[in-house]
């Protein structure tokens, strides 16, 4: 499974999403055949490390990130089976470069699988503090146990079938 994580700056909340996923699937003793990979709308930060805050809430996560910085791409849309947008900001500049070849169902706000939510839009925590970065995990954790739950379940039914 290809999974892509979209923001705009690619330095907290996709890096974030991927260092969760990592956490999720290891949990769940299920690495293999897994390719995840995040990228911002905004080409402010390409080539950067994630944000220190970003490395240190997943580090507090037993998670390390290696991530360089890069801006989302029309080919992305081929090269990927889901793509996570983290705001509806984020939706709107990733559709405008689908092609019309490409599947729409593929893109996903990332907080439609957050049963808890108050808002569709995760925070952009990088005007705020730790704590906000810290909230933007749990977040993500609950969207993304939520959404593997459910694959989990798909499978298993297609396999019984
Ligand atoms: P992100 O947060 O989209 O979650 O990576 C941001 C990081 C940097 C900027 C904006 C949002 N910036 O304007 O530099």
């Amino acid at each position: 499974m290809n999974v892509l994580f979209v923001c705009l700056g690619n330095i907290c909340r996709s890096p974030m999403a991927e260092g969760v996923l990592k956490k999720l699937l290891k949990e769940n003793g299920i690495q293999e055949n897994w390719n995840i990979d995040s990228c911002g709308t905004a080409a402010y930060h390409v080539g950067e490390p994630p944000d220190p805050r970003t490395l240190v809430t997943a580090k507090e996560n037993g998670i390390i990130l290696n991530h360089k910085g890069r801006r989302f791409q029309k080919v992305d849309w081929e090269k990927f089976d889901v793509i996570f947008a983290m705001d509806h900001s984020n939706f709107s500049n990733v559709l405008a470069l689908k092609p019309e070849s490409a599947d729409l169902k593929k893109l996903q706000l990332i907080r439609k699988w957050d049963n808890e939510r108050s808002s569709l839009d995760v925070p952009d925590p990088y005007y705020g503090n730790d704590e906000g970065f810290r909230e933007v995990w749990q977040i993500l954790y609950q969207s993304l146990g939520n959404w593997l739950g459910n694959i989990h379940k798909k499978t298993l039914t297609k396999n019984i079938r």
